[in-house]
């Protein structure tokens, strides 16, 4: 197929967001074959190939039309747009998705023995961080001055090094704040993974595939927590039954053969199914429960 059919997403090369990234476009249903060189994926059942790259050029590789989508952290584009801001531009990245994985949060932390009461306890401190504009406008918002100092990496041994008093900067399990002796004290952004796309208009058979690939997404993430349940249940207990199946709409309802006053209910349960609602259920008077997982849903 012409190269210029073929969709380019771009995927963090190595980080938070690579496996799930690489993961969720598995469940849409894609076969990649990496390139020799690895920085690229060519799909080899849909026109789609992945480009690898730091996570932090994914915004401008989009923007600037070198890739149709990408796969880029919430913290990583916001930072950019208010760079892009701040120079008197404007972000031209356009969100298509905001996606269930990837979670973190953009945070102050400080040195367990400074005592934090609150933003007044940030002002004519040091604070060291690669997310200056993000923290700016923070500052800004709170009317505190504070001096900023941007750093491209190694953020949390600043302090240590005496180069700052706190740092601001990305936690998602906390392990790298508590090996460096930071305290988490305030939450300046919450951050999840995001589809971004270009802003140029897209050939006929691109765009044809970017509408498929978003009702997959859209597909693969309301599955996720989805369960299939069958059961045999007396016909008087239906109502009760009804109320302790979790997220479910309008189950469907079978008789059972021989027994006119018991029925079959198989139900789409959009939430996990716990022990404890299995135990309800039976107390309810159901048998032969069956919890089964979704893979593939299409409204
Ligand atoms: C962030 C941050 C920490 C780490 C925190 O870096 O700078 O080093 O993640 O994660 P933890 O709470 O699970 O220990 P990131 O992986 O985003 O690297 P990058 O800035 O080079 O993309
Ligand atoms: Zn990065």
């Amino acid at each position: 197929m012409d190269k210029e059919q073929r969709l380019k997403l771009a995927v963090q090369k190595s980080g938070r967001l690579t496996d799930p990234s690489l993961d969720l476009l598995q469940r849409c249903g894609l076969k990649l074959s990496r390139g020799k060189d690895q920085l690229m994926g060519f799909g080899e059942n849909m026109p789609l190939d992945i480009l690898f790259v730091r996570d932090d050029d994914i915004p401008d590789l989009v923007q600037e039309d070198v890739c149709d989508l990408g796969l880029v952290g919430l913290n990583v584009l916001e930072e950019r747009r208010l760079e892009l801001a701040a120079r008197g531009a404007q972000a031209r990245f356009e969100v298509l998705r905001k996606l269930d994985f990837g979670r973190c949060r953009l945070s102050l932390a400080v040195p367990e023995g400074m005592s934090f009461e609150g933003v007044g306890s940030l002002r004519g401190k040091r604070i060291a961080t690669t997310y200056p504009f993000m923290l700016e406008r923070f500052l800004r918002e709170a009317d505190i001055k504070a001096e900023i100092v941007t750093l491209s990496g190694a953020v949390e041994i600043a302090p240590r090094l005496g180069r700052a008093d706190l740092v601001c900067d990305l936690v998602s399990t906390g392990s790298t704040l508590q090996a460096n002796h930071l305290r988490e004290a305030l939450t300046i952004l919450e951050s999840h993974a995001v589809l971004i796309r270009t802003p140029v208009a897209l050939a006929p058979v691109k765009s044809e595939w970017v509408e498929r690939l978003l009702m997959r997404i859209d597909g693969v993430e309301q599955v996720k927590e989805s369960k299939y349940i069958m059961l045999h249940a007396p016909r008087a207990a239906l109502p009760q039954i009804r109320k302790l199946l979790p997220g479910s709409e309008s189950p469907t309802i079978i008789p059972l053969e021989g027994s006119p006053e018991r029925v079959v209910i198989h139900a789409v349960c959009r939430e996990n199914v716990f022990w404890e609602t299995l135990e309800s259920l039976k107390k309810a008077g159901a048998t032969a429960i069956l919890v089964l997982p979704v893979e593939k849903m299409l409204a």
